[in-house]
């Protein structure tokens, strides 16, 4: 996702410590750490200059203060590297307003959920399709055969475009997250710059193409939008893929894992497809796909009694802030029944002026998975514990392997 292009030092540095984003057990399972983190260094000052903020309450205050920037600064210690610079420019995730302002009103329109009506119908098809393609018995990675797929048709059908390049797509937007991690160092950089230089060439063609005879899809809107310039249409169509494939895929697989890892929770909602809605929350709340924000102090402001200088690089950690016990009844277990209670807070897809755009399409794809996996495979069990992907910015399980008509 392009909101993390850069902002924060890449150069290697040894962690260690409370957090260590290189440590593998850390990857897998950062919960202790986050709790360690809010209790005892609410601002944690990692080696390479950046404070991350872990309480709940901090770092909402601070995505709402506008004391923190999205934007990067040329030159700047962190700075991208040139091919990722080049795009991350005009995108309005790396905006701060008016400029921010202008390029997501461009875009929001088309992602509400009125607007997602028929989209929604096309994501059950997507869905069907894969589901109807799984062995009826038998072991299968429901990641690798279901979840990862999901998000790419999904928003390739957004935009207007066919599935002839799903897989080309699904590889640029995961090397894209693989290498935008502020750890990933400039060897990621460099592997995210090509892959989004990839994503660009593929689409600028199809774009082009719309501005001289548009069709109704969300592409054409973009190309003929007249508050947009240069090259904003096309980097705010690269940055959808980027933020919403792997983020989507990421939560589709942390559900379903959930849900077959819990027997008792798997047959109530194979009964009742109303508790879904509330397991996708959980998810996203105890899972959330996005661990971290990236920004960038703009005013000097105080948190926690820190004080924080311009230009400090802040991670937001909202992965730690979604398991706040201040907040959240025993915040650490998994429970869809606090989404009824009202415990609704979760910061997984941000909070404040770039709140996330695609959640309610992120909501919709998650729901019809675990809906048509109900109705077709309502005997499903895990079959192997889930592995998360080797890396602590953003979360998902790297296989879901699932015992089919037991
Ligand atoms: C579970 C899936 C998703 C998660 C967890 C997620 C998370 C987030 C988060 C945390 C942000 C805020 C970034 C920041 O403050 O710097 C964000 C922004 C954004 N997301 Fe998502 N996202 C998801 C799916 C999607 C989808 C499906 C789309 C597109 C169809 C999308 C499009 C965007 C856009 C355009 C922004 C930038 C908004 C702005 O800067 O104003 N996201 N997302």
């Amino acid at each position: 996702m392009t909101e993390w292009i850069g902002a924060i030092p890449t150069q290697p540095t040894t962690f260690t410590g409370l957090l260590d984003p290189f440590d593998a057990s850390t990857q897998q399972n950062p919960f202790a750490a986050y709790r360690s983190m809010r209790r005892h260094h609410p601002v944690l000052h990692l080696p390479d200059g950046t404070a991350v903020v872990s309480r709940h309450a901090d770092v909402v205050d601070l995505l709402r203060a506008g004391t923190l920037s999205s934007t990067q600064e040329a030159g700047a210690a962190g700075a991208p590297v040139a091919s990722l610079a080049r795009h991350s420019r005009s995108v309005m995730v790396a905006a701060d307003p008016p400029v921010h302002t202008r390029r997501r009103e461009a875009v929001a329109p088309s992602l509400t959920p009125q607007a997602l009506g028929g989209v929604g119908e096309g994501v059950d098809r997507h869905v069907a399709d894969l589901v109807a393609a799984l062995p009826t018995t038998g072991t299968v990675d429901l990641a690798r055969e279901v979840t990862s797929r999901v998000p790419t048709r999904t928003l390739l059908s957004l935009l207007g475009l066919d599935h002839a390049e799903e897989g080309a797509v699904r590889t640029w937007t995961t090397d894209f997250s693989d290498g935008i991690s502020p750890w990933a160092g400039p060897d990621g950089e460099e592997s995210a710059g090509r892959a989004l230089t990839s994503l660009a060439d593929h689409l600028e063609p199809l774009l082009e193409a719309r501005r001289r005879s548009p069709t109704t899809d969300l592409l054409s809107r973009l190309a003929c939008d007249p508050t947009l310039e240069g090259d904003e249409p096309l980097q705010q169509a690269v940055l959808l893929c980027t933020a919403g494939i792997d983020t989507a895929a990421d939560l589709l697989a942390s559900a379903v894992a959930a849900v077959a890892a819990d027997p008792a929770l798997w047959a109530a909602t194979v009964a009742d497809r109303t508790l879904v809605p509330a397991i996708v929350e959980e998810t996203l709340r105890c899972e959330s796909p996005v661990q971290f924000l990236m920004r960038r102090v703009a005013e000097p402001c105080t948190v926690a009694e820190h004080r924080l200088e311009p230009g400090t690089p802040v991670l937001l950690a909202i992965g730690a802030a979604n398991r706040d016990e201040t907040v959240f009844t025993d915040a650490e277990r998994f429970d869809p029944a606090r989404v009824r209670r009202g415990e609704r807070r979760h910061l997984a897809f941000g909070s404040g002026a770039h709140r996330c755009l695609g959640a309610p399409l992120a909501r919709i794809q998650a729901a019809a998975v675990l809906c048509a996996l109900a109705d077709r495979h309502p005997a499903l069990t895990l079959a192997a514990p889930v592995p998360v992907r080797p890396r602590l910015f953003f979360r998902g399980p790297a296989e879901v392997l699932v015992a089919l008509g037991a």
